[in-house]
């Protein structure tokens, strides 16, 4: 069996997990149960990055220690998991014993390989982003990504020698088209290696001037730098070095925003390559989403709640709608007119209207059992063998490569076309003229089709399709893959038993009034 092995990034526990969060999240899941539904042995990483700066002045304001506070937020980003219904294997805390443990023998064996050093610094602080930057990096003297002033800060510290290994990662970038995807990212990476502005990293902080962090191996007196820290986590939650899961899982892929590209199409490779380990196979990078076209924040009021949402609209056809809206790479502006239209059109119109019409036709004619194949397929039929087919083959095809919204478009070929189908061949008369051998090969069709749509769409929307497979009579394991491999139902086109028991209506998504819509 294959394995696959895909991680989010590990969120910070300073505010609570919003819709970019959620978008995520969902993401890895759908792509991990994808995986598992072409037969392959998938694992799904997630966790919360709880050292550093930020979160001991979230814990100081909150009047808490820092690890009552830590314990308390990530146990709000657990608890989200399930709600959203993310089948992660595992859930990483970088205040775990286990991975400070890793850490420390990560940052030992980079020391030993004569890649840190000791040196007198002086740079440019940016508490936000809880790092030092380079005068070249600054934009007119301010944090590029804070738009603040940082503080100059001169200090002893420990640097990782990154400048060694940029070269070589240029090079590695060129060769491998797609180690960074979508492209344009690839070309931004490229673009930072070459700007000149990256220099060796540093990866320690004075414990006189912060505590709240894992100590340096080889000096007490210092406490790692988050983001080594918090990239680590990626193998320390496979039990690096020597876990049976590392073994099993890694190199797998990476999936994070466009906000954290440069520690993980940067930092993170490097750091790889000094411990002398292999590199991730695929950083895969998403956009962000806006609400009123700009980013969200608390503090203009627009941050957009996944649970609120969930509520109102139900778990699924959130999913549906997160995968089916934002084009992967690029941003995208939240809007629940948008949303109330991709329900009403796509889930309610096409696919609900679909498995409604279908099942309450064999209702009243087969009485809800499939009938048996009576007659020969005629042209329109073997045409809608092969719409499925080809919608299956692209389907396959675009959610492998994280095209997301175009897969789901391809899909919907085919439910359209099936609904078009239902139209043209008019069941309804058939059965008044008596034709039932007529009318018993296109609903075994139908049928067949439908089930196909089911499968595709498990890691989109797994309650959902868990439903429509039940109402065509195949009973399946609520967090199993329904099929052994999605791929080899590309080229079978093989109807349910005669005599299968199917459920005698089916009501999947009802239509949404627009007096439900709340701004944000
Ligand atoms: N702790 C670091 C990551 C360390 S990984 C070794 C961090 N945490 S974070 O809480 O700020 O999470 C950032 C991630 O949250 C983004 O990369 C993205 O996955 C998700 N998103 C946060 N806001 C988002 C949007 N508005 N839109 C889409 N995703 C966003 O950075």
């Amino acid at each position: 069996m294959k394995q696959f092995f895909l991680s989010t990034p590990i969120y910070y526990v300073n505010a609570k997990p919003h819709l970019g969060h959620a978008y995520t999240n969902i993401v890895a899941d759908a792509v991990t149960r994808f995986h598992r539904l072409c037969g392959e042995d998938a694992f799904l990483l997630t966790g919360t990055d709880e050292h550093g700066d930020k979160i001991a002045q979230a814990a100081e304001k909150q009047g808490m220690s820092p690890k009552d506070f830590v314990d308390s937020v990530s146990a709000e980003f657990q608890e989200l998991l399930p709600r959203l219904n993310i089948a992660n294997n595992r859930l990483v805390r970088t205040t775990d014993d286990a991975h400070k443990r890793v850490v420390q023998t990560f940052l030992q064996k980079v020391h030993d390989a004569g890649d840190i050093y000791f040196a007198d610094f002086g740079g440019h602080y940016c508490y936000g982003c809880e790092r030092f930057y380079t005068e070249k990096e600054l934009e007119n003297g301010l944090c590029p990504q804070h738009r603040t002033t940082p503080e100059f800060l001169s200090e002893k510290n420990y640097f990782f020698r990154m400048s060694k290994y940029l070269p070589w990662l240029a090079e590695h970038i060129e060769k491998n088209p797609d180690f960074i995807r979508p492209e344009r990212y690839r070309r931004e990476a490229l673009a930072m290696l070459e700007s000149g502005a990256l220099e060796d990293l540093c990866i320690s902080r004075p414990k006189s001037r912060l505590t709240w962090g894992i100590e340096l191996p080889f000096d007490k007196n210092y406490i790692c730098y988050v983001w080594f820290d918090a990239l680590i986590n990626y193998i320390s939650a496979l039990s690096w070095p020597d876990g049976a899961d590392y073994a099993r899982y890694w190199p797998g892929e990476h999936l994070v925003a466009k906000d954290i590209l440069k520690p993980h199409a940067v930092f993170w490779p490097t750091m790889l390559k000094a411990a002398g380990l292999p590199l991730y196979n695929h950083l895969n990078v998403h956009g962000y989403w806006l609400s009123r076209a700009t980013k969200m924040s608390k503090s203009l009021g627009n941050v957009v709640e996944p649970e609120d949402l969930c509520a109102r609209y139900g778990l699924d056809a959130f999913r549906y709608f997160l995968l089916r809206e934002m084009h992967f790479g690029a941003d995208a502006n939240f809007s629940e007119t948008a949303m109330i239209g991709r329900i009403n059109s796509d889930l309610s119109n096409d696919l609900g209207n679909l498995f409604s019409r279908v099942l309450s036709m064999l209702a009243k004619y087969y009485d809800s059992r499939a009938p048996e194949e009576s007659g020969k397929r005629k042209a329109d039929d073997t045409a809608i063998a092969q719409l499925c087919a080809a919608a299956l083959q692209n389907y396959v095809q675009l959610f492998s490569t994280m095209q997301f919204a175009l897969a789901l478009e391809a899909l919907w070929e085919l439910v359209r076309g099936l609904n078009k189908y239902v139209d043209s061949q008019a069941p309804w008369a058939l059965f008044k003229q008596g034709n039932t051998a007529r009318l018993a090969t296109i609903v075994l069709v139908l049928l067949t089709a439908m089930r196909k749509i089911a499968l595709c769409l498990w890691p989109v929307m797994p309650e959902t399709a868990h439903r429509m497979l039940a109402q065509l009579g195949q009973r399946t394991q609520r967090n199993s893959a329904p099929v052994e491999s999605l791929e080899a139902e590309i080229t079978s086109f093989e109807g349910p038993a005669a005599g299968t028991e199917l459920a005698p209506a089916s009501n999947l998504f009802p239509r949404i009034g627009v007096k439900n819509l709340r701004s944000p």
